[in-house]
């Protein structure tokens, strides 16, 4: 499990935020009075929950303490628990939200966990997943390319295709709403992409890593790579391409 840096991650809240709300305002439940947001961060999904239906209940879940800790001092009005996606579905609490945004990556088997998460929907309700779907994108073969060079075994991502996802889940949907998005971050340089994976995509390898050193080496040759690939704009901003994957399956009618 990679270790998370709650102010690492928020260096680019806004942006982060940007397709959590895209997925929720999709999310067609009018009223839901509770809601529980699995791999909730530092609470920043939460917040656009709040703001989408401010009557509901919301309960955010994340297996690190420090996110836990910084979300809770965000807004300690809500129920924040630790703990962990895939144990989850074993319990018998319904939601009428099961939301998730950029989390479920970090999970194995999607096959069997998208089921069991949207049996956790209560009727009328829905399971909402936002996933990176970028994992054969320049910028991530050339953090395996790298890590492979300092010949690092990590975790790979869990993510697939839109296809993957219906086939999983639509035999238990009363509907699903499946889309993909890429999104072009406006970033100020080309070193904001290596902020940027810092706080999320990177954190793997760079647990991984024997020493302050050798992360430092990592990260200048991540950075190497990226100048061959990204061409700043004339004022040295970079268009910085995200693709994600957005999953919605409403819960069937008993
Ligand atoms: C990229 S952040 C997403 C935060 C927030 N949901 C957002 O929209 O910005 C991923 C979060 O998922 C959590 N996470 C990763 N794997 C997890 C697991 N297996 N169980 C619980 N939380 C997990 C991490 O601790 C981290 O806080």
């Amino acid at each position: 499990m990679p270790t998370w840096n709650p102010q690492q991650y928020l260096k680019f809240a806004e942006e982060r935020s940007r397709p959590c709300r895209d997925l929720a305002t999709r999310v067609e439940v009018a009223a839901p009075q509770r809601i529980i947001d699995l791999g909730c961060g530092p609470g920043n999904s939460a917040e656009v929950l709040s703001a989408r239906w401010p009557n509901a209940a919301i309960t955010g879940l994340d297996s690190s303490a420090a996110m836990i800790d910084a979300a809770r001092a965000a807004s300690p009005q809500r129920d924040w628990r630790i703990g962990e996606i895939s144990e989850w579905p074993a319990g018998s609490e319904r939601f009428d939200v099961v939301f998730s945004n950029a989390a479920l990556q970090w999970v194995s088997d999607h096959a069997v966990v998208f089921p069991q998460l949207l049996s956790r929907v209560a009727e009328g309700g829905a399971l909402a997943v936002q996933v990176p779907g970028n994992y054969e994108s320049a910028q991530h073969q050339l953090m395996r390319d790298v890590a492979r060079r300092f010949h690092l075994q990590v975790r790979e991502w869990h993510t697939h295709d839109q296809d993957f996802y219906y086939d999983a889940l639509a035999p238990h949907a009363s509907r699903l709403d499946l889309w993909a998005t890429e999104y072009l971050h406006v970033l100020p340089n080309i070193e904001a992409i290596v902020e940027w994976y810092k706080g999320s995509g990177m954190r793997p390898y760079l647990d991984a890593l024997a020493g302050e050193a050798e992360r430092e080496r990592f990260l200048a040759e991540y950075l190497e790579g990226l100048r061959q690939i990204y061409a700043p704009q004339p004022d040295g901003a970079v268009l910085f391409p995200f693709r994600r994957i957005f999953i919605v399956a409403y819960a069937a009618v008993a």
